[in-house]
C-alpha cells in the first residue's frame, strides 16, 4: 500500500529507529516527526506526554499515514494504551517488542533495564516483561545524563565511561545476563555499555525489534508497499530546523533529506 509509516519521537533520539526501518524495509515510504520544541519528554508528567503523544499522533495522520511507529519509549510507556483507544490504525510502541527479544534472550531469568525516569518509573518495561514470564526477575536503572551526553556526541568521551560506571554500578551487582536499552539513544552508547557490563551481558536495542515488529504488522495488515524504486522520505520537526538536521545525521548515521518545520506545537 503507498502510505507512509509514520514516525514520531520526543525528538532526535527516534531517528535510531528510522535508521533499523529503512534497513529492514527499504521500499517504504516514512514521515518523521520530532518534537524537538518540547523534549525531553523524560523528565515530564504522565499528562503532558500524553497530551504531547496524541498531538504527534494527529499531526502524522494528518500525513496520511498508514501505521504510526511511537520510537520514543517515554510516550510508548506512558502513552500508547490511550493513544490506541482513540485510533484504528496499527499504532506500535518500542516496549513490547524489547520486552519480548529480552525474554528470549535471558537464560538466567535476569534482566536490566534502563531508560529515562519516566520510562523507568512508569514500570512499562518491567510490566510487560512479567506479562511474558512472570519468573523473570527485573532491575531498573533511570540513566537521565546519557541523553544530553548522547546529543552532545560525547559518547566516545571520558566523560561518558564515567557516568555510565555510575549509572550501571548497581546493575552489575544483580548477576543479570540481559539488558535492555529501554531509550532513544542508548544504542550509540553500546560500546560503552557492553564495555562496563561485560560481553555475557547481551543489550537489547529495542530499535531493531521495533522494525521487525513494524514488518509483521505490516505482512499481517496487508499494508506492505510493493517495488518501490524511489521510497519518499519526510523529516519534520517543531523547532529550529538547523539544529535537528546536524545532530540528527549522526543518529541516522547518514545525511538527512530536506527538514521541514511543522506547524501543530
Ligand atoms: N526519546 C526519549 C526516550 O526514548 C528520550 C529523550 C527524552 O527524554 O525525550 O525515552
Amino acid at each position: 500500500m503507498d502510505k507512509p509509516i509514520g514516525v514520531f519521537d520526543s525528538g532526535i533520539g527516534g531517528l535510531t529507529v528510522v535508521k533499523e526501518l529503512i534497513r529492514l524495509l527499504p521500499c517504504e515510504d516514512l514521515v518523521y516527526f520530532g518534537d524537538t520544541a518540547r523534549v525531553p519528554y523524560g523528565v515530564k508528567s504522565r499528562d503532558t506526554i500524553i497530551k504531547f503523544s496524541l498531538e504527534n499522533t494527529l499531526f502524522l495522520l494528518q500525513q496520511n499515514v498508514k501505521m504510526i511507529v511511537i520510537a520514543c519509549n517515554t510516550s510508548s510507556s506512558l502513552a500508547l494504551p490511550v493513544i490506541r483507544r482513540h485510533f484504528k490504525i496499527p499504532i506500535i510502541g518500542v516496549i513490547l517488542p524489547g520486552a519480548k527479544e529480552a525474554v528470549y534472550a535471558t537464560k538466567n531469568g535476569r534482566v536490566g533495564v534502563i531508560g529515562t525516569r519516566a520510562t523507568i518509573n512508569s514500570g512499562a518495561y518491567e510490566q510487560e516483561i512479567k506479562r511474558l514470564d512472570n519468573r523473570i526477575k527485573v532491575y531498573s536503572q533511570s540513566c537521565p545524563m546519557f541523553v544530553p551526553i548522547v546529543e552532545e556526541g560525547w559518547v566516545s568521551d571520558e566523560i561518558a565511561l564515567r557516568v555510565a560506571q555510575k549509572y550501571l554500578a548497581p546493575l552489575k551487582g544483580k548477576d543479570i545476563d540481559t539488558l535492555i536499552l529501554g531509550c532513544t539513544h542508548y544504542p550509540l552508547l553500546k560500546p560503552k555499555i557492553q564495555a562496563i557490563m561485560g560481553k555475557g551481558v547481551r543489550l537489547i536495542d529495542s530499535a531493531q525489534q521495533v522494525a521487525q515488529e513494524v514488518r509483521q504488522v505490516l505482512i499481517q495488515e496487508g499494508l506492505v508497499s510493493k517495488n518501490k524504486k524511489r521510497p519518499t522520505r519526510e523529516f519534520f520537526v517543531s523547532d529550529e530546523v538547523a539544529i535537528f538536521a546536524n545532530v540528527a545525521s549522526r543518529f541516522l548515521g547518514e545525511k538527512l533529506g530536506k527538514v521541514k518545520r511543522a506547524q501543530h506545537v
